[in-house]
Order: structure tokens, then sequence, then C-alpha cells
């Protein structure tokens, strides 16, 4: 856990929630974001299996189209892209949550592969 992630929950923080769907819509998680992991490792980390390949941003495996919140995620946080995706998508494995995240920020993503 890190650091940041530690002093949210001492401090009672509040820090964006995500919201993860399968393929069919149903909802398989929901928790509070953070911009220092993947999004992908945070899924994994609230229980869904989001399916992952490459890890690198080059295969589409874990991609996830955003239905809500894309201006507070950060396509390249952890590394580039080295495929292309529609607008309304992100690799989950190297996207995450912008550093300027509000607080209140409500982002849902679906993922094709769960
Ligand atoms: S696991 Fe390959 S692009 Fe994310």
């Amino acid at each position: 856990m890190s650091f940041e992630i530690l002093l949210s929950l001492v401090t009672n923080e509040v820090m964006p929630k995500i919201t993860v769907k399968n393929s069919q819509g149903a909802i398989v998680a929901e928790f509070q974001g953070n911009s220092e992991e993947a999004l992908s490792t945070q899924i994994q980390d609230a229980g869904a299996p989001i399916p992952m390949s490459c890890g690198a941003g080059a295969c589409r495996t874990c991609c996830c189209k955003v239905t809500k919140g894309m201006e507070h995620l950060e396509k390249e946080a952890v590394g580039p892209m080295h495929i292309m995706v529609d607008d309304d998508e992100i690799l989950s494995c190297i996207a995450s949550l912008k550093l300027d995240a509000p607080e209140e920020a409500e982002i849902e993503v679906s993922s094709e592969n769960l």
C-alpha cells in the first residue's frame, strides 16, 4: 500500500470513485481510486480479474471503454501506448487517475474481456 493511500485512509480523505462493469453491463468492482498505480492493478485488487497479457500497452487485452469521467483519467500514466485505441477507450495496464482528479470525481469503465 502506497504512502498516499495509507495517508488518505488515516485522514479519511475521499478519493475518486471508480466503478467497473463487465461486458454484460454488470458491476464487478467499486473502489476509491488512486493515481499511484495502473488502473488494472487497482481493478484486480478490488476483486475483478481483469485479463492482462503484455502489461505494457501493446496488446489490448486490458482495454476498457470509459463511459463516465474520461477527463479524470491519464491514458499514459505509467507507460506509453504502443497501439491505438478509440477516444473513449483506455488500456488499463498503463492508465490511471490524473494527479489532479477531484475527490468527488466518478469514473465508470467497462471491460470488453470481463
Ligand atoms: S495488457 Fe496488453 S495493453 Fe494492457
